[in-house]
């Protein structure tokens, strides 16, 4: 079965290497058949196909690709956010909370409980997902959530190295994450990934973390500069990793460093404010060279929200990105992370993966803020 949509006012295909070298067409026609995008093109010139939907002057970009959340976990830490909003500062420790209550669950509880995130996501134009573990902290833990996480998620990143439980010691936990524990996850998993952070982990521990995952053949996913220097940042650099997530609080040198290694560092703005953290130095990245993605880092701790929409508005608004470099940080700058090339396009045989918005332009994200613009989400193919 074939679809032809046409009455697009505005298509962006991020098809090139950059937003200007990729097409961007008005009055603008796509064919999807079998989940792939078969043709696309000026309206004028587009083919028949079965089915025709006048999208009656609506814009259409790829679905997002939200490269960092935690979307498997069990509770909520609503009173941990309002104390925040008394005054206390977040911290690493917050995370034994929910590690508590994710081990309590039961796998249809969790499961259930990530599905219903996935499907509010994927309402709002999320195409393809990320999550990681990290709520376990165990091995039998930490293998159930890498299971439920590939059952609802793209991808999914093993953060073993989140937090030292409590009342564990710190070098047996660590010989464990590196040993049994990365064995038992990785046939789960694609990414490694570790909190480097005061309260967390130090940036020898990190690194040894990571490592460990390089040699078993992970992609390396550092979260780092969240709530001071801390290390991760050049961590990440040095090691070449994928990405560096948060980058709140980064040195003149980090972000050459980055540039440098062309390390995709990942704005979470939804975790910024929800944390009262400032927010990421975007323009800065940027204007240096950074290749930037946005996420959600949808989790129950520090950014309870699986808005992209959200996040691209604040990188906009607040965070002085231009609404082409926001689309693309959210939708291709998400699928370098995660190593997905196919993804965060509109390509003829690509996977249509459609986000139609009920404005005329993509700008309409940020300057119709809030304001719910999905009108329809198409998932493609896959594989
Ligand atoms: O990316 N910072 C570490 N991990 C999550 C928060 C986890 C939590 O507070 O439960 C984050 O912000």
């Amino acid at each position: 079965m074939s679809e032809l949509l046409t009455g697009i006012a505005e298509l962006t295909t991020h098809d090139g290497p950059t937003p200007a070298e990729s097409t961007r067409l008005t009055d603008a026609a796509v064919v999807v058949e079998d989940g792939r995008v078969a043709w696309l093109g000026p309206a004028s010139t587009a083919p028949a196909a079965d089915v025709r939907t006048d999208l009656g002057g609506r814009a259409v970009l790829p679905g997002w690709v939200d490269c960092h959340t935690h979307l498997v976990f069990a509770g909520d830490r609503a009173a941990e956010f309002a104390a925040r909003l008394d005054g206390r500062p977040y911290a690493a420790g917050g995370i034994a909370t929910t590690v508590e209550a994710t081990r309590a669950a039961s796998d249809e509880e969790l499961r259930a409980a990530a599905a219903r995130l996935r499907a509010e996501a994927l309402a709002g134009g999320t195409t393809t997902l990320e999550t990681k573990t990290g709520y376990g902290l165990d091995v039998h833990a930490e293998v159930r959530l890498a299971r439920i996480g590939r059952e609802v998620a793209d991808s999914v990143t093993f953060l073993g190295a989140h937090l030292v439980p409590p009342g564990v010691d710190r070098r047996a936990y660590l010989d464990l994450v590196v040993g049994p524990m990365l064995d038992a996850v990785r046939p789960l998993v694609d990414a490694i990934d570790v909190f480097c952070e005061t309260g967390a982990f130090t940036v020898d521990e990190a690194r040894e973390v990571l490592l460990a995952g390089r040699a078993a053949g992970l992609r390396l996913r550092v979260h780092g500069g969240q709530l001071g220097e801390s290390g991760g940042v050049a961590l990440a650099a040095e090691l070449g990793a994928a990405s560096v997530d948060h980058v709140n609080h980064v040195s003149a040198a980090d972000v050459d460093a980055l540039a440098g290694a062309r390390v995709t560092a990942v704005l979470l703005p939804a975790a910024d404010l929800s944390t009262r953290e400032p927010l990421a130095p975007a323009r800065r990245l940027a204007d240096a060279g950074v290749p930037l993605a946005i996420a959600t880092n949808c989790n129950p701790g520090s950014s309870f929200t699986t808005s992209m929409a959200f996040c691209v508005a604040t990188a906009v608004l607040q965070q002085r990105l231009s609404v082409a470099e926001a689309l693309w940080a959210a939708t291709r700058g998400g699928a370098a992370v995660l190593g997905v090339d196919d993804r965060g396009a509109i390509r003829v045989g690509g996977p249509a993966d459609l986000h139609v918005l009920d404005a005329p332009s993509a700008a309409h994200l940020a300057y119709r803020p809030g304001v719910p613009l999905t009108h329809r989400v198409l998932q493609g193919a896959r594989g």
